[in-house]
């Protein structure tokens, strides 16, 4: 299959792609750029292990196709965890998770929600992260650390 060149700004850097027509975000970032944060899950939209911001907007990066981020700016938890937000903080403060897998894509479910909206209410917060399935907490330590995070 002909590849085609795509540029996007990945992390706040330029960065080149010769992207197949049917490779996904997902298998460009993880397999061939070495960005491991997104996860492959279900690999079928249903999970949000591989949540991304795309333009500042979650995408489950295993539904959009490489040529699609041409022109775009990719952000991942690498990105974020440079620095330590608040949001983060508290997660790590309340033991948020316990395996982890779904931490990545709640970060930047949550990440997304608390830069368009300063003080979310609880129902906001669910809806936010309603597409991330998490197996293991019951969602009430991350619900209450995104709570804390938007106070401050
Ligand atoms: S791996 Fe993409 S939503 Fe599950
Ligand atoms: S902490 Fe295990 S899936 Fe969320």
């Amino acid at each position: 299959m002909k590849k085609v060149p795509i540029e996007f700004k990945l992390n706040g850097v330029k960065r080149r792609f010769e992207a197949a027509p049917n490779d996904t975000l997902l298998e460009m970032l993880r397999d061939r750029l070495g960005i491991k944060s997104p996860k492959t899950g279900c690999d079928r939209g249903d999970c949000g292990t591989c949540t991304v911001l795309l333009d500042g907007r979650t995408v489950r990066a295993c539904l959009v196709l490489a040529p699609e981020a041409d022109g775009c700016e990719i952000e991942t938890l690498e990105n974020i965890s440079k620095k330590p937000s608040p949001l983060q903080k508290e997660f790590s403060k309340r033991n948020s998770f316990q395996c982890g897998f779904c931490a990545p894509g709640v970060v930047l479910s949550a990440t997304e929600l608390l830069r368009k909206h300063k003080k979310p209410t609880r129902p906001e917060i669910q809806e936010a992260i309603a597409g991330n399935l998490c197996r293991c907490t019951g969602y009430s330590p991350i619900i209450e650390a995104i709570e804390a995070a938007s106070k401050k």
